[in-house]
């Protein structure tokens, strides 16, 4: 018996429904939003679709928390995007009230559910939730790495001329600018990439990668959500089939990296109890400086939501 809970039936939330339906690997989805019958829509269109493709899970939406009861993961991608005259302090507070508050009532339904946070600014709505929900950090965390590696391995398919399939990829740091993807971590069926991107067009590709989500906002007026909603299902996944798979996700760190209770992204493995261990790469000197700089610009933000005394 599995139960995920999305809460945000918006495009990545009701994106994430439909990819994770479509596993038929859990026996109910259910789509919580506060947008009138929005949720309630979506999903019944979401089960409208089982007979069609072929999959048995449950699809089932609303407003009201008690759908969600007994939920083994919980899927957190409410929020608002940010507008012209707020400032990122207003986004920060307006998107984290919303994050407490999705997590406060999440909590009266289930007792010890898996979040997996997606609003954003991630690394610190991630942090937010942790701190809301009492829960252990083993059991909240976040999703961004999934998919900017994502990216980064199109992007490098498409320079290859191969299957992103076959690319393997690893990057570390906070969701945003100073995010670090890892050349040296990075291999084409086996093969270091290096030996088949030259160094500037793989330069190129990180670039692009560091601003993959900004380039989809400029191309939609919007942020993205067909990738970021099937990266947040393949965690749902990797964690309702016990599969010990290895993603980058934001996790709270105890001390590895030389890094202590900061909430950025990092190699995982994940499986039914959560984060079940934190990888630990021996990064050189310059990996290890990108990756302290990413914590630090996330550690700033997280002090700025610990003055508005939210949580
Ligand atoms: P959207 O605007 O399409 O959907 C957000 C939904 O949240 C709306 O339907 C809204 O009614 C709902 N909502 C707002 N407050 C709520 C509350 N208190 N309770 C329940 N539902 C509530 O936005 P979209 O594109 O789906 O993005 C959602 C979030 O995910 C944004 O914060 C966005 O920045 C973030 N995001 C994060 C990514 C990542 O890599 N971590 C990637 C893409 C988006
Ligand atoms: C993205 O990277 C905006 O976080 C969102 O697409």
């Amino acid at each position: 018996m599995s139960k995920v809970t999305i809460v945000g039936a918006g495009n990545v939330g009701a994106t994430c429904a439909n990819v994770l339906a479509h596993e038929d690997i859990c026996n109910e989805i259910v789509l919580i939003d506060i947008a009138g019958n929005l949720a309630k829509g979506k999903a019944l269109d979401i089960w409208q679709q089982a007979p069609v493709d072929g999959y048995s899970t449950r699809v089932a939406g609303g407003e009201d928390y008690a759908l969600t009861a007994n939920s083994d993961i919980v899927i957190i991608t409410a929020g608002i995007p940010r507008k012209p005259g707020m400032s990122r302090d207003d986004l920060i507070s307006t998107n984290a009230k919303i994050v407490v508050s999705v997590t406060q009532n999440i909590l009266k339904y289930s007792k010890n559910p898996i979040i997996i946070v997606v609003s954003n600014p991630l690394d610190v709505m991630t942090y937010a939730c942790w701190k809301a929900s009492g829960l252990s950090d083993k059991r909240v965390f976040g999703m961004a790495g999934v998919l900017d590696t994502a990216r980064y391995r199109a992007f490098l398919a498409e320079e290859i001329g191969c299957s992103p399939k076959d690319i393997q990829a690893i990057l570390m740091g906070g969701h945003g600018d100073t995010m670090v993807p890892l050349p040296r971590y990075t291999t084409v069926c086996g093969i270091p990439v290096t030996e088949l991107v030259r160094k500037d067009k793989l330069e190129a590709i990180i670039q692009r990668t560091k601003a993959g989500g900004g380039e989809l906002v400029n191309l939609m007026g919007t942020s993205a959500w067909y990738a970021p909603g099937a990266s947040a299902a393949q965690m749902a996944i990797s964690i309702l089939k016990n599969e010990n798979r290895i993603y980058p996700c934001c996790v709270r760190l105890n001390g590895q990296y030389k890094l202590k209770d900061i909430f950025v992204g990092t190699p995982v493995k994940l499986n039914r109890k959560g984060i079940q261990e934190v990888i630990k790469l021996r990064l050189k000197k310059d990996e290890l400086e990108l990756l302290h700089q990413s914590a630090a610009a996330v550690k700033e933000v997280m002090e700025a939501l610990n003055k508005m005394n939210l949580v």
